[in-house]
């Protein structure tokens, strides 16, 4: 029979024989074992790869330090950007670690907010081109905008109404404006509320004394609150009492 094939058929169907042979022995010599166990891939790498040290170590980690940033970062408006999208990862923090400071904060930022058509339009977005600077040079971002809280720099601190009720800062050697400019970055200059920042115009003086002490005893837990009600004396807290109980309550914007 063979005789009847032409020759370079027969080597045609030679070479061929002897690609199946490698094929096959090398599926049976070279795979591993594990291969196919549950599919086509290697059974045996999973558990080497769930064995490796995760990159990121998510922002509760790093509060074990830095609980005073995650504060100010958990009750603000970028408080679903995580630590380590802006800080990057480094395993060797604090010990031997890199700068994890980003170096470009526009970049950074502009990553998130340059407008884009598809982006949601509850992220605030602003063409880099077009963005007001008050040189005539780009600067860095965190230059205006807190980048931990971005809501709370962005406000009116030092533009303080002056127009208060007369009533409230007569009398006092307190000067309640410039000290209720420190609780507007917050809650609004006219206490109307900021965001995740409660209202305060118009709560009952005895209310608000009682809310501060609370935050000041740790009877209400947030670590902004007790930071800024226990930086306030006594008299201080009884003004502002006062002065918040004037202001018309307006709902916040
Ligand atoms: C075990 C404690 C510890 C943990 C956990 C920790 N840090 Fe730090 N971090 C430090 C110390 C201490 C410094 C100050 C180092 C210095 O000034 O040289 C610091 C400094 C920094 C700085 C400023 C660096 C600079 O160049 O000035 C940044 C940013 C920072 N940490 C971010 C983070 C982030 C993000 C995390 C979570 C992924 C984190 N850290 C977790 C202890 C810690
Ligand atoms: C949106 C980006 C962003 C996020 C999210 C962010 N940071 Fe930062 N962080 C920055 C920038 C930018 C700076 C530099 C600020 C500056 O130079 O004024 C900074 C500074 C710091 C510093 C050094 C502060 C100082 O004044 O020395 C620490 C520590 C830090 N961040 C920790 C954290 C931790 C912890 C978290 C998470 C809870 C966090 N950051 C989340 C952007 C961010
Ligand atoms: C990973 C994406 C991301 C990055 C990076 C980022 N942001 Fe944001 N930022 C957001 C989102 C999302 C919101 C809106 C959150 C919401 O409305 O719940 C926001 C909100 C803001 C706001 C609006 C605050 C307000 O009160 O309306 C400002 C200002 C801001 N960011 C500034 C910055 C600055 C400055 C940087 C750089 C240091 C930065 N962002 C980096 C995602 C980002
Ligand atoms: C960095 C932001 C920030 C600043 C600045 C700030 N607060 Fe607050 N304040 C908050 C947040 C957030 C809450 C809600 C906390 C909670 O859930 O208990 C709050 C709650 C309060 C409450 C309780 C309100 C209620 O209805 O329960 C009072 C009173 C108050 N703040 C007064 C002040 C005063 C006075 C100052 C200035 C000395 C000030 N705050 C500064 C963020 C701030």
């Amino acid at each position: 029979m063979p005789s009847k094939l032409p020759k370079h058929i027969f080597n045609l169907l030679l070479l061929l024989g002897i690609f199946a042979l490698l094929a096959i022995s090398a599926k049976i010599y070279l795979t591993d074992p594990s291969f196919y166990r549950f599919g086509h891939y290697r059974a045996d790498a999973v558990p080497i790869i769930a064995a490796g040290t995760p990159l990121y170590q998510g922002s509760a980690y790093c509060e074990t330090c830095h609980d005073e940033r995650l504060a100010d970062w958990s009750t603000g408006i970028h408080s679903t950007v995580q630590c380590e999208v802006c800080h990057g990862t480094d395993r060797e923090h604090p010990d031997d670690g890199k700068a994890l400071i980003p170096a470009d904060t526009i970049r950074l930022c502009t990553l998130c907010h340059e407008a884009m058509p598809a982006r949601p339009a509850r992220q605030p977005q602003i063409i880099s081109a077009e963005h007001p600077f008050p040189g005539d040079e780009p600067e860095p971002c965190q230059n205006y905008h807190d980048p931990h809280s971005p809501g709370d720099s962005q406000a009116t601190e030092g533009t303080l109404n002056t127009d208060t009720p007369a009533a409230v800062t007569a009398g006092g050697a307190i000067n309640v404006p410039a000290v209720a400019s420190k609780c507007a970055k917050c809650h609004g200059k006219q206490g109307e509320g900021r965001k995740k920042n409660p209202a305060l115009a118009g709560l009952e003086s005895a209310v608000f004394i009682e809310r501060i002490n609370m935050y000041i005893s740790g009877a209400r837990d947030n670590k902004k609150m007790a930071r800024y009600a226990s930086s306030l004396s006594d008299k201080e807290i009884a003004e502002l009492a006062k002065y918040y109980e004037n202001l018309p309550a307006i709902p916040p914007q």
